[in-house]
């Protein structure tokens, strides 16, 4: 067996260990480890804590030099990263005046998207997806959720899914694929919203788990996407074939939490549109929330009422929903910084909610802390104070990632 590696040293390491998975945060709690390394054995942290406790004959050295402050890797638990084309010109039609809604009634907005993304075969498919996890990867995201959801027809949503399982062989973090043909009824399809749905869960769901696609159900719940009505049976039959269930709820208006409570969803995401009944709700579940910034910042919208979630006693993940129509920018640390600016966030709570909390909401137990036993994978800052990774806003850039333990960054 190879000699564990010990990585260091770093000024700060924050493990985000022992830290509560719902509810408000404080600085105070975090664990700063000072001088600290990380034992690295097989992609995994044998151990961290003080370097020179943990430097002896039989490990190996990675010494990194300058200050640094250590975090684990971030999670990025909401994208929709595969996709063709661009949606400049409804961003520009927002602008001047145009609401989400009604560009696309007017034929822009996702099924633009829909259109182009058909257009492109899925060789293109996977050097896009292949393309933006790495610019994900140089911000220190290691591993990233991806959502189908362009395709909207059983071929198109396949054609997405192979291409994210393709390019999950290939790039250096590992993504997390997401089904989401309810993302709108398809406006070439000649039928119900349920019709579309029964088709998709009669003739997809199956085959997402024969080739191990996904094991992950998302939908869209709003006006013009899809109502409660519609959804109740397709989560029926997606939870009973054992899928997991993750919800776009109460972007603009409610019900979509409560759907998702019901249902146990994993995570309920946007929620800016969520009233005190919802929050109430949300905190009382196990149901993790996910706050968009992304999508606010892209829109122009409120943000998504994250301190009174904590407050609620909620968990709070934060993902960038990195999109080409509400979402464009795709800079997950920038968008979570300025939330925390808005809500009244501490570091704690912004660092957790895009390290283990975001980790909960995609039901990932082995990642998101820097503890014994779990993955290998963190990222690090040219600074010699955590504080100072917030206080830049996305500005501060890695000077290191590590994923499996391995140097992907540097
Ligand atoms: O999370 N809200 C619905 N879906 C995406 C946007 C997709 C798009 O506009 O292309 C979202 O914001
Ligand atoms: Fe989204």
């Amino acid at each position: 067996m190879n000699k564990p590696i010990l990585i260091g040293p770093f000024t700060q390491i924050l493990p985000m260990s022992g830290l509560p998975l719902k509810g408000a945060l404080k600085d105070e709690q975090l664990h700063i480890m000072e001088h600290a390394g990380i034992l690295v054995s097989e992609g995994k942290v044998l151990a961290i804590g003080a370097y020179e406790e943990l430097k002896n004959n039989e490990v190996e050295l990675e010494i990194i030099g300058e200050d640094r402050v250590c975090l684990p890797g971030l999670i990025d638990a909401h994208t929709h990263i595969c996709f063709g084309g661009t949606r400049a010109n409804d961003y520009a039609m927002r602008n001047s005046g145009k609401t989400y809604l009604e560009i696309a009634k007017a034929g822009g907005g996702i099924w633009d998207t829909v259109t182009q993304t058909r257009k492109v075969n899925q060789d293109e498919l996977i050097a896009k997806v292949t393309e933006r996890s790495n610019h994900h990867l140089k911000n220190g995201v290691t591993t990233l959720e991806v959502k189908s959801g362009y395709g909207l027809s059983v071929e198109e949503e396949l054609k997405m899914l192979r291409a994210i399982k393709i390019a999950n062989k290939t790039v250096l973090q590992d993504l997390v694929p997401t089904c989401l043909a309810a993302h709108m009824v398809p406006k070439d399809w000649q039928g119900s919203a349920k019709d579309y749905l029964t088709k998709i869960s009669v003739d997809l769901f199956p085959l997402l788990k024969s080739e191990q696609l996904t094991n992950r159900i998302d939908a869209f719940l709003e006006e013009g996407a899809f109502s409660a009505l519609d959804i109740a049976p397709y989560f029926h039959m997606a939870t009973q074939l054992g899928f997991d269930i993750t919800v776009h709820a109460d972007q603009f208006s409610t019900g979509g939490s409560e759907i998702a409570i019901h249902y146990q969803a994993v995570s309920a995401d946007h929620l800016e549109a969520s009233s005190n009944k919802e929050i109430a709700l949300l905190a009382k579940s196990n149901t993790v929330a996910v706050a968009l910034p992304g999508a606010s910042i892209g829109l122009g919208c409120d943000f998504t009422p994250a301190r009174k979630l904590l407050d609620s006693g909620a968990s709070l993940a934060i993902a960038s929903d990195h999109n080409p129509g509400s979402a464009p920018m795709g800079d997950l640390l920038t968008q979570a910084t300025i939330l925390g600016t808005f809500e009244k966030l501490s570091n704690a709570e912004v660092l957790a909610g895009i390290t283990y909390r975001a980790a909960a909401a995609l039901k990932l137990k082995d990642r998101g802390i820097l503890e014994k036993g779990l993955l290998a994978d963190f990222v690090s800052y040219p600074t010699n104070n955590y504080q100072e990774i917030t206080y830049q806003q996305g500005q501060l850039k890695p000077n290191g990632v590590w994923k499996n333990g391995v140097s992907v960054v540097n």
